[in-house]
C-alpha cells in the first residue's frame, strides 16, 4: 500500500502541469470577479482560495449511500478513506450525493430511478468544476447509472464498490441474500415453512454492511466495473465489512488523482475491446442477466457498438468458472479470498480469451493487472479446463414472440433437462403449453387456480419498460404449490419483463419488443403452444400467422395492449423517452450527447 502511495506520488510530480477543467470556475485568467462569486461559498466551510487556486485536482465523490440506500450506505463510512486518499495525493475531495436507488425498496421498481440517477449525475458532473470523480457503487443500478454518466460526461472516473455482505448462515447452511427468498417463497408455497420461518429464511441471508453476497446484480456489475477497467483490479468483491474495503478506498481516491494528471478518460477504457472483455468476464463469473441491459446501456452512451448478438456470439462459448450462488454453492467472501475477479480473468487470460492491451484506470492493461492471478481455491474459483458448466452463457434468441430475448444457460438444471429439454430427436428443444399472465399482481392472485402441469411455459407481460415502468424484476416466476409439492421445481417461463440476479430460474428474458410496446407477447393466450428451440435460437408461437393477424387486429380495435396510468411526473417522462430492454432502455434522446466535459 506505501509502496503504491509512492509510486503515485512520483507519477503526479512528474505530471504535466497543464489546465485543469475546474479552472474555468475558480482561476479565470483577468476574471476576478467571477473567481471570487464561485469561490466565496465553498469558503464557508473552511476550504481557502489558495487550494482551490493552485491548480490541484478537484475530485468529485459521488455518494450513493444513505438511509433509504441500505445497500450502499457503508459508502458514507469508506467516503472519508476516499477523502484521504484524494488528499494524501494532492486533490481536493467534494462530495455530494446521488439519486438514491435501492434495488430491493424502491416502487415500482429500482430499475425505473437507473436513468433518472445517470440524468441527475450527468448534469452534476457536468455543471459543477469537477476534473475527475470517483463514483461510489454498490447496489444493482447505481452502478450502471454512474458508468452511464462518466460515459457520457468523459472526465476521469473511477468505480469504487461498497463491497458485498458478509456471509449469511442459518445454522451451518450457507444462505444468500435474494437466492435466500425464492427459496423461502419456494418453501412457503410448498407448505414445509411458516410466515416466521419465512421472515427468518429471508433475513438469515444479510448479517452485514454491504450489498448482496451472492452473484446477483450488484456483485455482477461491479465486476464487470472492474473487468472494463473502470475500477481498481481485485477490488470488487472485497466485502463491505473487511479493512480491505477502507483500504482500498483510499487508494481510489490516490488512483483519480493520478487518473486527472494523466488525462484517463472513460473513453479511453470503455472501448469495443473492453466490453467483450466484460462479456467474456460476465459468463465465467456466472453474471446477472441484468448485465446486457446496463453493458449495452454504457456502450450506447460511449458510442460503442454493441448488442444482444454479441453476448451469444462472444460469451455463450465461454464456461462457467465460479462457484457462487445462484449458479454455484458458495458467497462473495468464499469468491473474494479465492481471488476474486483477477483470478477468474487469469483464467481467460491463459486460454486467450481476453483482449489483454485494453488500458484499465490505474494506467496498465488488463494483461498486467490479471496475469498470473489465478486462484488457489479451485472449489469457489475453478480452473478454465475443469469448469462448473461448459457453454455457460447467454444465448439470444428471437422468434414469432419477440425480436430479443435471453436466457442464462448457467443456471439451466439437471432436473430441467430432464424435464423439458431431453428429447431424443432434439436434445435441445421443447413444446409447452402456455399460462399468461399480466403483470406480478396477476400471478399471484391466479398462480394456484391457473391450468398450470408439468409441462407449462408460465409467460409474463405488462412487465416492460412501458408495461411496469422501468422493467419489473418478475420474470422467475414459481411454480404452482401443488406442482411444488410433487417435486417439479421449475418450470420455463417467458417474459417482457426482467428476473432478479440471484434467481436460479430457465428464464427466456428481457424480451423485447415487450408486449406495451406492440410485440406479440400482447396476442399469446393460455393453452397455445409454444416451441422454444435453443440450438435454431428460437421461440415461436404455434399459431398460424393469419390467427396471428386476427388477434393483432383485434387488440388494436380494443385500444391495444392496456397501459396503467402513470403516477408521478418521472414515470411519465420515463416512458415517453425509453427504449426497450434490448436496446439497453436508455433515454433515446440523451445517446447523442457524449463527451461532453469537452464541449
Ligand atoms: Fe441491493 Fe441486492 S438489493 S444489492
Ligand atoms: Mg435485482
Amino acid at each position: 500500500l506505501t509502496k503504491r502511495a509512492e509510486e503515485l506520488k512520483a507519477i503526479i510530480a512528474e505530471a504535466p502541469g497543464g489546465q485543469m477543467r475546474s479552472t474555468k470556475w475558480f482561476n479565470r485568467k483577468g476574471n476576478n470577479a467571477m473567481n471570487s462569486l464561485y469561490l466565496e461559498r465553498f469558503l464557508n466551510y473552511g476550504l481557502t482560495p489558495e487550494e482551490l487556486q493552485s491548480n490541484k485536482p478537484i475530485i468529485g465523490i459521488a455518494q450513493s449511500g444513505s438511509d433509504i440506500a441500505p445497500c450502499n450506505r457503508h459508502h458514507l463510512e469508506i467516503a472519508k478513506r476516499v477523502r484521504e486518499g484524494i488528499r494524501s495525493a494532492g486533490g481536493i475531495p467534494m462530495e455530494f450525493p446521488t439519486h438514491p436507488i435501492q434495488e430491493s425498496v424502491r416502487r415500482p421498481t429500482a430499475t425505473l430511478d437507473r436513468n433518472l440517477s445517470y440524468l441527475t449525475l450527468v448534469e452534476l458532473l457536468y455543471a459543477y468544476p469537477f476534473d475527475g470523480v470517483v463514483m461510489l457503487t454498490g447496489c444493482d443500478k447505481t452502478t450502471p447509472a454512474c458508468l452511464m454518466a462518466a460515459a457520457t460526461i468523459n472526465i476521469p472516473a473511477i468505480c469504487l464498490n461498497v463491497g458485498p455482505m458478509l456471509n449469511g448462515y442459518m445454522q451451518d447452511e450457507l444462505m444468500g441474500s435474494g437466492t435466500a427468498l425464492w427459496k423461502a417463497r419456494e418453501l412457503h408455497a410448498a407448505g414445509k415453512i411458516d410466515d416466521t420461518g419465512f421472515t427468518e429464511m429471508v433475513t438469515s441471508g444479510t448479517p452485514s454492511v454491504g450489498h448482496c453476497n451472492t452473484m446477483g446484480t450488484a456483485s455482477t456489475m461491479n465486476a464487470l466495473a472492474e473487468a472494463l477497467g473502470m475500477a481498481l483490479p481485485g477490488s470488487a468483491g472485497i466485502p463491505a465489512a473487511y479493512r480491505e474495503r477502507m483500504q482500498c478506498g483510499y487508494k481510489t481516491g490516490q488512483q483519480i488523482v493520478e487518473m486527472v494528471h494523466a488525462d484517463r478518460k472513460p473513453s479511453d477504457i470503455l472501448t469495443r475491446e473492453a466490453f467483450e472483455n466484460a462479456i467474456v468476464a460476465n459468463t465465467a463469473i456466472g453474471g446477472s442477466s441484468n448485465a446486457p441491459i446496463h453493458l449495452n446501456a454504457i456502450a450506447k452512451h460511449v458510442g460503442v457498438e454493441l448488442n444482444n448478438d454479441d453476448w451469444d456470439r462472444i460469451g455463450f462459448h465461454i464456461p462457467l468458472l465460479v462457484n457462487v450462488m445462484p449458479a454455484g454453492e458458495m458467497l462473495m467472501e468464499e469468491y473474494h479470498r479465492a481471488g476474486g475477479l483477477p483470478a477468474v480473468m487469469a483464467e481467460l487470460y491463459d486460454k486467450g480469451k481476453l483482449h489483454t492491451d485494453a488500458l484499465t484506470c490505474n494506467g496498465k492493461t488488463v494483461g498486467e493487472n490479471v496475469k498470473g492471478q489465478n486462484s488457489w481455491d479451485r472449489r469457489t474459483i475453478r480452473s478454465y479446463d475443469q469448469p462448473l458448466k461448459k457453454d455457460a452463457g447467454f444465448l439470444h434468441l428471437s422468434g414469432t414472440l419477440f425480436e430479443s430475448a435471453i436466457m442464462k444457460t448457467s443456471v439451466i438444471d439437471a432436473v430441467f433437462r430432464k424435464q423439458f429439454l431431453e428429447d431424443p430427436n432434439d436434445p435441445n428443444a421443447f413444446e409447452a403449453k402456455a399460462v399468461v399472465f399480466d403483470g406480478p399482481e396477476d400471478y399471484h392472485m391466479r398462480l394456484e387456480t391457473a391450468d398450470i402441469d408439468s409441462k407449462t411455459i408460465l409467460i409474463m407481460r405488462g412487465a416492460g419498460p412501458l408495461g411496469y415502468p422501468g422493467a419489473a424484476e418478475v420474470v422467475n416466476m414459481h411454480a404452482p404449490g401443488r406442482l411444488l409439492k410433487q417435486g417439479v421445481q421449475s418450470l420455463p417461463c417467458i417474459g417482457d419483463g426482467r428476473q432478479s440476479g440471484t434467481s436460479g430460474s430457465p428464464s427466456i428474458l428481457n424480451a423485447s419488443p415487450e408486449a406495451a410496446a406492440g410485440g406479440n407477447l400482447a396476442v399469446v393466450k393460455d393453452g397455445d403452444k409454444v416451441r422454444v428451440d435453443l440450438n435454431k435460437r428460437r421461440v415461436d408461437l404455434l399459431v398460424s400467422p393469419e390467427e396471428i393477424k386476427a388477434r393483432r387486429e383485434a387488440l388494436e380495435a380494443s385500444g391495444g395492449y392496456p397501459v396503467p396510468p402513470s403516477h408521478t411526473p418521472w414515470q411519465e417522462i420515463f416512458r415517453r423517452e425509453t427504449g426497450q430492454l434490448a436496446d439497453g432502455m436508455v433515454l433515446k434522446r440523451a445517446v447523442k450527447y457524449q463527451r461532453v466535459a469537452q464541449k
